[in-house]
């Protein structure tokens, strides 16, 4: 479960992103994907135009309606990918003491710039859905290489 702030802009893209990738490595009767945020501004909203026409221009399909963080995705979940310290510091203040989801930044997974936070797109440019597109695109590729060591996903 990729986890942001608005559910509009960078978990999404994450999601979409990610779910190609699982689906390239011919996973995706393993990894569930899903996104949500921890805000209920644009529950039911479609992602951000931005970050629509970013995902096209890299031929990922995109797919979502925004959906709020809930308690109960601390146990569906193995996994709540949270994009910056913010959304983990929402994210605990809804952690129930039977959560059994760990709580990981995406970027602890990007070879660049390893542990920053994903800059929320939404208040600038387009460069910055770009930005963010490459920086989901490479962390998303390492956290599936982790997932599939960690958890023998794919063998025979
Ligand atoms: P996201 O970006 O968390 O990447 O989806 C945002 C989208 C909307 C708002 C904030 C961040 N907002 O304040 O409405």
């Amino acid at each position: 479960m990729f986890v942001c702030l608005g559910n509009i802009c960078r978990s999404p893209l994450a999601e979409a992103v990610f779910a190609q990738q699982v689906l390239a490595q011919g996973l995706e009767k393993q990894i569930y994907v899903e996104s949500c945020g921890t805000a209920a501004y644009h529950i039911g909203e479609n992602p951000d135009p931005r970050t629509i026409k970013v995902a096209k221009k890299h031929s990922v399909p995109v797919n979502h309606k925004a959906q709020q963080l809930i308690t109960q995705h601390f146990v569906s979940f193995d996994y709540l990918v949270v994009m910056d310290e913010s959304n983990a510091q929402n994210a605990n203040e809804l952690r129930p003491t039977n959560a059994s989801a760990q709580m990981l930044k995406l970027r602890d997974f990007d070879v660049l710039n390893k542990g920053a936070d994903v800059i929320d797109p939404w208040f600038g440019n387009e460069d910055g859905f770009e930005e963010c597109y490459q920086v989901v695109k490479r962390s998303c590729e390492e956290f599936l290489h982790f997932l599939v060591n960690k958890h023998n996903l794919g063998g025979v």
